[in-house]
């Protein structure tokens, strides 16, 4: 007759719950591709997020204002009138009988105004002796990298009118 139970080597709550906890933290190599591809994909559709949405942000909207009658400036004369705030400082210039272009008078170094000199067929800051070509706004010399921004014209009739402002170029 035995009054003790024989000890088994296994625990008895091991027998209830049979659960291999050491292979349920093993990852399988499918599992891991798994996350790898859903991780990518969310990477991958957040930055389409965000390139979509700088790319609308991106769009500012211009007024489209009337500058000055075609005939109100001289060949190779000059106009200032402000575009696109009240605050914006630009220059008109007419640089033969029927063209015409405009930028910002802000200088792209240091933001001192920019002024047209007849002598040297050429948009120049006195503030360090930049200058900029009268064609297409780029810098010439000194220490401005940057071309002006281009005030965007067009004709309707016999006024010119600015519709935007174009950053290169
Ligand atoms: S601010 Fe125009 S050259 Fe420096």
């Amino acid at each position: 007759m035995k009054l003790f139970r024989k000890p088994s080597r296994e625990p008895l709550w091991r027998d209830e719950f049979s659960v291999f906890s050491g292979e349920e933290k093993y990852v399988s190599r499918r599992q891991f591709s798994k996350f790898l591809v859903l991780t990518s994909l969310g990477m991958f559709v957040g930055n389409l997020w965000i390139l979509v949405r700088s790319w609308f942000s991106r769009q500012p909207s211009y007024p489209v204002m009337a500058i000055t009658h075609v005939d109100e400036v001289p060949v190779r004369g000059v106009k200032l009138f402000q575009y696109p705030t009240p605050q914006e400082q630009c220059i008109l210039l007419r640089t033969g009988t029927d063209t015409y272009v405009a930028y910002s008078q802000k200088c792209t170094h240091l933001s001192c105004a920019v002024f047209y000199s007849a002598a040297t067929n050429r948009l120049e800051c006195p503030c360090h002796n930049g200058a900029f070509s009268v064609h297409d706004g780029s810098p010439l010399q000194g220490p401005p990298r940057r071309p002006l921004p281009r005030v965007v014209l067009t004709r309707k009739g016999d006024v010119l009118v600015a519709t935007g402002i174009q950053l290169e170029g």
